[in-house]
């Protein structure tokens, strides 16, 4: 069995990646509620008011600093400013939802910038004191959809993908040092990536695509069937805090109900049946789009003839 400690009588410096809002937000409070010392990063620093309020409400302290993963001065800069730290959480994410042939080169390598590469420069800068001091922990927040497809969000499931592999692989290679390298795959939780900051493709309404109508179908499930039946924020943050002080966390833990369904329906050998409940949901959800579309249009045509 594994232990937990929730230690507080040794702090860590903890460094989080993407505190603006959701998972990163509530783990850095959660984090400074436990006693720990918090460098809670965001891209964009006008948008710390959440985190401060919701800091001032559990009357504990952060140290706010501005890190955008995609901009290697800035990795550099923070390196500089903060030091060596005990944890490094790399939280940051961004997802671009619509079909892959609706997806620009430049929307995938966004995607890619921000969910790998940005996890990776990152790693590779605070790593060099964690080896020094021979211990650390390096959390990264990867997805369900690093272990399965996600259709309509192709390169977000190929980021993660390659960051569950990275994080594989750089968890041996750490070994010697003492560095604990943990996976995090969440299934769908509502946070502000299925909210304001749920990016569509520029080509997603793109009428002439052959994935206009799959498009829409996709987004219909999405508010139907999966924002519904998605965890709370919260609970992430609640295992992202528990592997923080785990005495021999394991190597990549799941959370919600639909990872453990979808991972579990793998493990029996049954991927090709959860790839065509999805595509039937999401054929079902296209046909009430068009229904939808179509009543829309009808009543539109009969308020001008009715119209003097
Ligand atoms: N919620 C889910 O269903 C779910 C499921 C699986 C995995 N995840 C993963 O969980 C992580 C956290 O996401 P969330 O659900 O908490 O969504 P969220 O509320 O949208 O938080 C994402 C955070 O990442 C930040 N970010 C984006 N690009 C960045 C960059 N270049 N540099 C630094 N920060 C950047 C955002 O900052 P801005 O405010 O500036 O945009 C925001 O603070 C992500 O890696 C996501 O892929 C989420």
């Amino acid at each position: 069995m594994q232990t937990e400690k929730q230690n507080l009588t040794t702090p860590k410096r903890i460094l989080i990646t993407g505190c603006s809002s959701g998972f990163g937000l509530l783990t850095a409070v959660g984090a400074a509620n436990r006693g720990h010392d918090v460098i809670a990063t965001m891209r964009n620093l006008n948008k710390s008011q959440p985190l401060q309020d919701a800091l001032k409400a559990e009357n504990v302290s952060a140290r706010i600093e501005q890190l955008d993963v995609t901009d290697p001065d800035s990795i550099r800069q923070l390196v500089e400013k903060v030091g060596p730290v005990d944890i490094l959480v790399n939280n940051a994410g961004i997802l671009i939802t619509g079909s892959f042939l609706d997806q620009t080169d430049e929307e995938m390598r966004r995607v890619f910038e921000t969910n790998y590469f940005g996890i990776v420069n990152l790693t590779k800068a605070f790593t060099p004191g964690m080896i020094k001091r021979k211990s650390g922990r390096i959390i990264n927040i990867a997805s369900l959809a690093g272990l399965i497809g996600h259709p309509f969000n192709a390169a977000y499931a190929a980021s993660k993908h390659a960051l569950v592999g990275f994080t594989k692989s750089i968890r041996v290679e750490l070994m010697p040092f003492g560095i604990d390298v943990i996976s995090i795959e969440p299934g769908y939780h509502r946070t502000e990536i299925i909210g304001i900051n749920a990016n569509q493709s520029e080509n997603f309404y793109n009428r002439r695509s052959p994935m206009f109508e799959w498009n829409r179908g996709f987004l219909r499930t999405m508010f139907d069937e999966i924002i519904p039946r998605a965890g709370t924020a919260q609970d992430a943050a609640d295992l992202i805090l528990r592997v923080m002080t785990l005495e021999a966390p394991k190597s990549h833990y799941l959370i919600g109900k639909d990872a453990r369904f979808a991972t579990m329906l793998q493990w029996l050998g049954l991927g090709g049946w959860l790839e065509k409940k999805m595509y039937r949901e999401i054929r079902r959800a296209r046909r009430l789009e068009n229904k939808r579309e179509a009543e829309k249009k009808a009543r539109r045509k009969q308020k001008k003839i009715q119209s003097p």
